[in-house]
């Protein structure tokens, strides 16, 4: 019988291109993928300490292994990767003894070779490199959906900005060779994929290390011409996106318009207290910049509430920004100090009832523009790509729209939701709610998925 694995993903998309990895070697080892920890002979958790939410649930989940591997007769390995890996290294194993092996982001590669020491040596192994040597995409790889691949671009980040973990865990940016990333496309759109996502921290300066100067404009509009029927990005810093970076969004219709783009605060105090190198003006400028260019633009954000040294006038600049940007969707955190950075050693820590407070205005706001801009789709024709029944109700299908909005159509009638899967359709938008949008199949594009 085969060995069995299960993969278990925390945090970003990075992480989830990472572990659609981990899945294709330990499946070339000869290893078998399965649905519940207690049937698997390997359980690998990819992790993200970007807020201590995440670290917790980890070690929480890790924990809850400790009965299943005890009860198991042939025991089970219990694998810790990504980040927290990175950033913990062997700590991790004198916080939880019974996991076997600890890897980093930078050394994906090794993990087969890891899990044979572990076994033979029969005892834990922990090996956490430095710095990249390796671009995860150039491994052998199981993506979790035919029709969709991550493609990573660049890989670390050089901002610091002094809230977050991710350089320290990430290490410095590396731009992937121009010709590597197309070539790749080229191979995924032979292959049937209908959508890529290029990834990377910071895209806009992808190639800055390898060419001298940023070159994502340039890869965008190559991408473009691949023959992958559509093209997302994340994500994009606002000191960095370029008016070329905008031109060739609007300029090929198979980048879709939809631009994640985190503003963090609306507060140029908090704004510079967090090493972002922009104003909100310039924010505010780059968005009319934006919308004048493409007025159907989904533009998407990740705010901050709560960092060191934030008032009540910081928040109001913050509600003012969200407001006149008119997001369609924003990732709202409160902030969590991260040992190592900038930020943890400040002062002024804001009290957690007033986050709070904060935290439910920011979201009622959010939400009123979303809501917004969902209702300006009422009445007008939107290409979905199906991912399948809907997670709540097996009669509805789910798909996501140029705009990267949820859409519900119901099922028609003797159809498996199954054969709409990977395939997209023109759908007439009938109802906005404040994260979906509801509606009837006008044309069946019929484009196969492949697999
Ligand atoms: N490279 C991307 C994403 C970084 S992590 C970028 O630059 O936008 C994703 C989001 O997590 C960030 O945009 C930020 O809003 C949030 N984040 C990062 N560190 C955080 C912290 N310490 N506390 C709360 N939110 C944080
Ligand atoms: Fe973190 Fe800033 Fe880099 Fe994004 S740009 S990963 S928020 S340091
Ligand atoms: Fe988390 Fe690491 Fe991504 S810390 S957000 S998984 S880069």
């Amino acid at each position: 019988m085969n060995e069995t694995f299960l993969v278990r993903t925390f945090g970003c998309q990075m992480n989830k291109h990472d572990s659609e990895r981990v899945t294709g070697l330990l499946c070339a080892a000869g290893m078998r993928p399965v649905t519940e920890a207690s049937e698997a002979d390997v359980v690998v958790f990819m992790t993200c300490c970007v807020r201590e939410h995440a670290d917790e649930r980890l070690r929480g989940q890790v924990a809850s292994l400790k009965s299943i591997k005890a009860k198991r007769p042939g025991g089970q390995t219990v694998v810790i990767g990504g980040c927290i890996g990175q950033r913990d290294g062997a700590l991790l194993l004198k916080q939880l003894p019974h996991v076997d092996v600890v890897f980093g982001t930078h050394n994906l590669s090794h993990l087969p070779s890891l899990l044979e020491s572990a076994r033979i040596e029969r005892h834990s192994v922990v090996e956490i490199l430095d710095a990249t040597g390796e671009f995860t995409s150039d491994l052998p790889g199981e993506r979790e959906h035919s029709w969709h691949a991550w493609v990573p671009v660049m890989v670390g980040c050089d901002n610091f900005c002094s809230y977050c973990i991710v350089p320290y865990v990430r290490g410095r940016e590396r731009s992937r060779v121009f010709e590597e990333v197309v070539a790749e496309c080229e191979r995924l759109a032979d292959d049937g994929v209908l959508e890529v996502t290029l990834l990377g921290q910071n895209v806009n300066s992808y190639g800055r290390d390898l060419y001298g100067e940023p070159r994502f404009a340039e890869l965008l509009n190559a991408v473009a011409r691949t023959g992958i029927a559509r093209v997302r990005f994340a994500t994009s810093h606002p000191k960095d996106l370029s008016d070329s970076t905008i031109a060739a969004m609007a300029g090929h219709p198979q980048i879709a318009r939809a631009l994640h783009l985190p503003v963090q605060s609306g507060s140029d105090r908090i704004l510079k207290a967090m090493n972002r190198d922009y104003t909100s003006t310039h924010y505010l400028k780059l968005v009319d910049r934006l919308y004048a260019t493409m007025p159907d633009l989904a533009l998407s954000t990740d705010i901050i509430v709560g960092f060191p040294g934030e008032s009540e006038d910081d928040f109001a600049d913050t509600l003012g920004v969200v407001n006149k940007a008119r997001f369609d969707q924003a990732f709202t955190f409160i902030y969590s100090p991260r040992q190592g950075t900038a930020a943890a050693d400040m002062d002024a820590q804001v009290p957690e009832d007033v986050v709070h407070d904060r935290f439910d205005r920011l979201v009622a706001a959010v939400q009123n523009c979303a809501l917004d801009k969902n209702r300006k789709l009422v009445g007008t024709v939107q290409r979905v790509l199906f991912t399948g029944a809907s997670k709540r109700d097996a009669s509805v299908l789910a798909g996501r729209t140029e705009g990267n909005k949820v859409v519900h159509v119901r099922l028609p009638e003797d159809r498996d939701a199954d054969d709409y899967a990977g395939r997209f359709a023109d759908v007439a938008i009938e109802e906005a709610r404040i994260w979906s949008l509801t509606g009837y199949i006008l044309q069946d594009i019929g484009v196969k998925r492949s697999g």
